[in-house]
């Protein structure tokens, strides 16, 4: 069934080419074989880091490749304890790291206002994402599994401590790869119709939101959240300590009406606990950031000491 681009689309299951077929039918891997990655598989894996786009051809990136046992099993406890982490015979700390540009420019003296920038720092955040994913595709067509690991970035202090970050260098995303032990499905993703928007943006009213999130999230065959009284106290205490007393009322008034604790309530109530602005405040990760020697919040001050 062509289309107007020249390309067929999809037909019961068909690809027009493996590429598209793997980015179609991708998903994450949280369990590997025990089965260490040949040097030539690594080598094809880390070329797609190497060809990434960078801002400017500056490929300000490095990767820091953990495969020692016991420190995988340590970078595992300082990203929440996910067990993947240490089972995986492959883990890829993918960094922002200005401080070879900024050495680069010393040696030639050239001005440098790289970690000067709110924009640079998240460029070079989106950078680590772009490289990622170059990473997650090869490892998907090579016949590896992949994960990646957000509580990276969540404790950053302790991952530049662990990886011995110099300033300069931030860790960006976390990947753990290896051949899977288990069947990669595909998870339920949005209709295509809730996430583009044409020419402006366009918020969907809200009958519409609720039957795509509906939809996405509570098929038949889905396991509801059940209510028991310490996930309704859980929510109860989130709401409470975030929006106060009567919102908390509600929350637990809303899922008793449903018979069960809806998915955005387990989403933000339970599982990513909208009352972590408290437990880990923007200041303390400002902190980190600037540590790492980025000035993200005040304005440049000359004359800044080229390290
Ligand atoms: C930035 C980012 C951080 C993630 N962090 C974690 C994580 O810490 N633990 C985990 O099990 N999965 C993590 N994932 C994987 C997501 O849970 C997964 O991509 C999502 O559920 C969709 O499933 P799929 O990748 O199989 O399509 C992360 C994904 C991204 C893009």
């Amino acid at each position: 069934m062509p289309t107007h681009h020249g390309i067929e689309a999809k037909v019961n299951g068909d690809y027009p080419n493996e590429t598209l077929r793997i980015l179609h039918q991708r998903g994450s891997c949280r369990h590997f074989k025990d089965e260490k990655i040949p040097e030539e598989v690594l080598e094809l894996l880390l070329g797609a880091a190497v060809n990434a786009p960078s801002g400017g051809n500056l490929q300000s990136f490095n990767i820091v490749k953990i495969e020692d046992p016991e420190r995988r099993e340590k970078l595992m406890k300082i990203c929440g304890n996910q067990r993947f982490i240490g089972e995986a015979p492959l883990n890829l700390v993918i960094c922002l790291d200005q401080r070879r540009s900024m050495r680069w420019a010393k040696l030639d003296y050239a001005p440098f206002t790289g970690m000067a920038q709110i924009r640079s720092f998240l460029m070079g955040i989106q950078l680590t994402g772009i490289v990622g994913q170059a990473i997650c595709v090869a490892a998907d067509a090579l016949g590896l599994g992949s994960c990646y690991v957000g509580t990276a970035l969540a404790n950053a202090g302790e991952v530049s401590e662990f990886l011995e970050l110099p300033q300069g260098v931030f860790p960006g995303v976390l990947i753990s790869i290896g051949y899977p032990a288990e069947e990669i499905s595909t998870r339920k993703k949005h209709r295509l119709n809730t996430l583009l928007h044409q020419e402006r943006h366009r918020d969907l009213p809200d009958e519409e939101l609720l039957a795509a999130y509906k939809e996405k999230h509570e098929a038949a065959w889905a396991p509801r959240v059940e209510i028991t009284e310490r996930r309704l106290q859980r929510l109860y205490e989130t709401c409470l300590r975030v929006h106060g007393e009567e919102f908390a009322e509600r929350s637990v008034a809303h899922a008793r009406e449903l018979g069960y604790i809806s998915p955005v309530q387990r989403y933000f109530g339970l599982h990513y606990r909208a009352d972590s602005v408290f437990t880990s405040p923007n200041s303390e990760f400002l902190e980190i950031i600037k540590g790492q020697s980025w000035n993200i919040c005040g304005d440049y001050k000359p004359p800044m000491k080229h390290e």
